[in-house]
């Protein structure tokens, strides 16, 4: 008889052990279902990449943190506002998305670059100087104007690492610039020329990522942004790691962005310089960034760090070179004409006289 309950309370306890052990994995598992969505941080939200970088976090379940300049003050449009709208009705509309959290500043600021990257796991830096040249750049340096890329290129960048590395939750950091390693280009020339050489700062600014130990990086590189993503043919992405030189296309703002938030599932993609296009050749490229991403290995060449004072030489030569080169044309046109008009007179002067 005892040895008949001894049997039964045994069996009690193993069921009794078994049901928690079952309910702790159960319990486990809704955790992990119920673990809260990863908080990523958005510098330039109400650019063209930024904004669809937003949405796509949060149609991918993200909960994205955005630093805005313009605080969201206008009522929110039901849908995103026209490519021309201001930043302030952007920002409204942003920020009226579900699990969207904004923060007011500037990256030019490093206490909001502080507040904003606090608890987030990853930041995406997608912001760019807008600043054109001045004739008053002349005289004084405009390298020390809030809206400059040496500020907001290079210095905003300085400032992300800073505060990636106080939050001890901010592991990587995703960089939008642009190829920026043959200073001598026409393209590199205008864009540092006519702009506040956003070129040679955006490159210092990646300079300054490489040579972080303790954040990881990923820099993308893409070719001229336009167009819809709708409108791109089939398996026409490209990618190239180690900053590869690939031949300049153009690629959609939400195909950048894509690739931007993609990155962030992959660990091979820490310490990556990725130059992003659109193949020549429609259909010989992939179809998503998935399948690139997979392959892509951290940097391994050594980048130059003496381009700023050959980006600096190039918009002072080429640029001369340009106003000559443009000034020669107009007068050979101007010349032209004249003779033109000359010989018309005449030949009008001719006929009267008869
Ligand atoms: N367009 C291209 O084809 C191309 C090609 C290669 C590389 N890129 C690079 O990609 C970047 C993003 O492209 P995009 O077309 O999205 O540019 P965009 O539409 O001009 O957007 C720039 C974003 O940067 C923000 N920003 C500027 N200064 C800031 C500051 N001090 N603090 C915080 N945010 C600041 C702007 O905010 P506000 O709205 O408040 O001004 C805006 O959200 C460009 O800036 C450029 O560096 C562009």
């Amino acid at each position: 008889m005892e040895s008949t309950q001894v049997h039964v309370t045994q069996s009690v306890i193993c069921s009794m052990l078994h049901l928690c052990l079952v309910a702790i994995i159960i319990a486990a598992g809704r955790a992990a279902v119920a673990s809260p969505p990863a908080k990523i941080a958005v510098i330039g939200a109400t650019g063209k990449v930024g904004r669809s970088a937003v949405q796509q976090l949060v149609s991918r379940g993200y909960k994205p943190r955005i630093l805005l300049r313009h605080p969201a003050s206008v009522p929110a449009p039901s849908s995103m506002p026209g490519a021309d709208a201001p930043p302030a009705e952007v920002a409204s509309f942003l920020a009226s998305l579900p699990g969207v959290e904004t923060i007011s500043g500037d990256v030019t600021d490093p206490k909001s670059c502080e507040a904003l990257v606090s608890g987030c796991s990853a930041v995406l830096a997608l912001h760019g100087a807008r600043r054109t040249r001045q004739l008053s750049d002349l005289w004084r340096n405009p390298e020390e104007e809030a809206g400059h890329a040496k500020q907001i290129n290079y210095q905003g960048v300085a400032n992300l690492i800073e505060a990636a590395r106080a939050s001890r939750t901010c592991k990587r950091i995703i960089r939008l610039t642009g190829k920026g390693e043959t200073p001598w280009s026409i393209f590199s020339i205008l864009i540092n020329g006519l702009g506040s050489m956003a070129k040679a700062w955006n490159y210092e600014g990646e300079r300054l990522l490489r040579a972080c130990d303790d954040i990881e990086y990923t820099i993308v590189r893409p070719g001229v942004m336009r167009g819809e993503e709708a409108d791109l043919p089939p398996a026409s992405l490209v990618l190239g790691d180690d900053g590869a030189d690939l031949k300049v296309t153009s690629i959609p703002h939400g195909s950048i962005a894509a690739l931007c938030i993609d990155s962030l599932g992959y660990a091979n993609a820490g310490r990556c310089t990725l130059c992003a296009m659109a193949s020549e050749e429609p259909g010989t490229g992939a179809d998503s960034w998935a399948p690139l991403l997979e392959k892509v290995a951290p940097d391994r060449r050594a980048f130059r760090d003496d381009l700023l004072a050959e980006h600096k030489r190039a918009t002072t030569l080429g640029g001369a070179g340009l106003v000559v080169g443009l000034g020669a044309f107009a007068s050979a046109v101007a010349a032209v004409v004249v003779l033109a008009l000359k010989a018309l007179a005449a030949a009008v002067l001719g006929l009267m006289a008869r």
